[in-house]
């Protein structure tokens, strides 16, 4: 691939130095769907390091390095967001190796340690290594204690060691907590990187600059002018073929906890000091510190029965595979939320989350008040909706801006028209995937975009009450059907408050 010369001094600042990466769960769904992809994009942007190797393990033997190399080209062809050549995927596969064992057993952190060791000498990874967790949370004690026990997890004043841990981090507040510990007994705070994808995203990121980088937003982004917030993570697709998964975590597990209070944090923060990664993640953990633990009559949990959903007939969620007949789990999520704080004291901030919904969006809506007085005739203005700023996470990410105008004509006559700001059109480039910005962030050891575990713990606080009721009452979710926007008991949780969800 040609590199532009005037971007290539950019390109180096970039690039992080030499390092294996080790991928526990390395056939996994992560791994073949999002990670390996990841790394291949990172490859053709030329952003990998010089020396770097990729290892994956798991219990199931992939055919050796060639079998390993195989499986993951044609997940790439199915899912990087560039097509694969053969000549790039050559170059890419060469760096692939494949372990085959069993996380509890040393035999397997020992074909590990003689792995990573050929790693530096034939490919130069310089003996930094970043181990990845791709397997299910109760895999990642017995990990954590391999990679410790065989002195993997050990760096010197001239190597790394790092370890990536994805969400949900724990079940709830005394897991995540003892998970922490048991992580600790092997790696420091620094080595750990709690991965959260949705931080990767550029337009969440984004939140930050359009916040604090502009002048005319801040005044008015507090209670004296917002109504209340609006924060929808909908999704057409169902479970997947993760019903296994899907039936220990649920959307609250599975998106609340994580995903939606993390771009929470985002829209509810107060200016950091500097862009420094403890500065931004003091701020982001103190707006979870103020937000009030929800009460569970402000919550609505949802299943969905069989529709039609991306214009085809689906089957309800009980019939998933790996899901039980008579699961009570949810699939759809909305609540309401509040902050205890100067900026958001009484301004509600609504949460809906769900699979099987009519389409796949995620945007963040500040709904502002109305104006105090009106000078127009109720007639001229009876087409008028108070002003709503949107950042439309994904897809067609953006923001957009609605207002009032005059509708041409010789009386006054107002009409709510929107004022629209779209990646695409205004930067040439389409965003990188989440997972490439966040790797590259780990193999540089920058944790900004990473939450901390008091974040994780405050997070868990926040809804502990309801795996609380939900344990003690056990209350199954009320259905809706697939292709729907969810249970009619979530527009009832917002019209007591005299307000209704938007239609994205
Ligand atoms: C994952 C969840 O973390 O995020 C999935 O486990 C969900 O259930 C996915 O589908 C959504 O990610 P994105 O980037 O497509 O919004």
């Amino acid at each position: 691939m040609a590199v532009n010369p005037l971007r290539d001094e950019l390109r180096m600042h970039r690039v992080p130095g030499p390092c294996a990466m080790v991928i526990f769960g390395g056939q996994g769904d992560l791994a073949g769907r999002k990670l390996v992809p990841a790394l291949y994009n990172l490859y053709l942007r030329r952003l990998l390091p010089t020396g770097f190797a990729l290892i994956g393990i798991g219990r199931r033997d992939a055919g050796g390095d060639e079998g390993y190399r195989a499986e993951m080209r044609a997940r790439c062809e199915s899912f990087s967001r560039t097509p694969v050549t053969e000549v790039e995927w050559q170059g890419f596969a060469a760096m692939l190796h494949w372990i085959t064992g069993n996380f509890d057993d040393a035999a397997t952190y020992a074909a590990l340690a003689a792995r990573l060791a050929a790693a530096d000498t034939d490919l130069g990874t310089a003996g930094n290594v970043l181990y990845y967790l791709s397997v299910p949370p109760s895999q990642f004690p017995v990990i954590v204690d391999g990679l410790g026990d065989a002195g993997l997890a050990a760096e010197t004043d001239r190597t790394f060691r790092r370890v990536v841990i994805e969400k949900p981090f724990g079940s709830d507040l005394a897991s995540s907590a003892a998970l922490n510990a048991s992580v600790h007994r092997a790696f420091a705070e620094r080595q750990i990187f709690r991965i959260d994808h949705y931080l990767g995203k550029e337009s969440v990121q984004n939140i930050l600059v359009f916040r604090f980088a502009n002048g005319i937003f801040e005044p008015v982004w507090n209670r004296n002018f917002i109504d209340h917030v609006q924060i929808t993570v909908a999704e057409s697709i169902g479970v997947e073929g993760r019903g296994r998964f899907y039936e220990e975590a649920g959307a609250l597990r599975d998106i609340v906890q994580n995903h939606m209070l993390q771009v929470l944090s985002f829209v509810a923060m107060e200016p950091p000091a500097s862009f420094d990664a403890e500065a931004v993640r003091d701020e982001r953990g103190k707006a979870l510190v103020s937000c009030r633990p929800v009460r569970p009559a402000d919550v609505v949990r949802g299943q969905y029965v069989a529709g039609h959903a991306d214009g085809r007939l689906a089957r309800s969620y009980r019939e998933e595979e790996g899901v039980g007949a008579h699961s009570d789990v949810e699939t759809y999520i909305a609540m309401r939320l509040l902050i205890d704080n100067w900026r958001w004291a009484d301004t509600p901030i609504y949460l809906r989350t769900g699979k099987r919904l009519p389409k796949r969006v995620t945007e963040v809506a500040i709904q502002f008040k109305r104006v105090p007085h009106l000078p127009f005739s109720y007639a001229a203005a009876e087409q008028l909706e108070p002003n709503v700023l949107v950042l439309r996470i994904q897809p067609n990410e953006g923001i957009s801006l609605r207002f009032g105008a005059k509708v041409p004509s010789e009386r006054i006559q107002i009409r709510t028209v929107n004022m629209d700001f779209q990646y695409d059109t205004a930067f040439s480039s389409s965003p990188a995937e989440a997972y490439e910005t966040l790797l590259l962030d780990v193999m540089r050891g920058d944790g900004t975009n990473f939450p901390r575990q008091d974040a994780v713990e405050e997070s868990w606080r926040i809804i502990e009450p309801l795996l609380d009721s939900w344990q003690l009452q056990g209350g199954g979710p009320h259905h809706y059907e697939a292709g729907s926007w969810g249970p009619e008991a979530a527009d009832e949780l917002v019209a007591r408050d005299r307000r209704r969800w938007r239609r994205p």
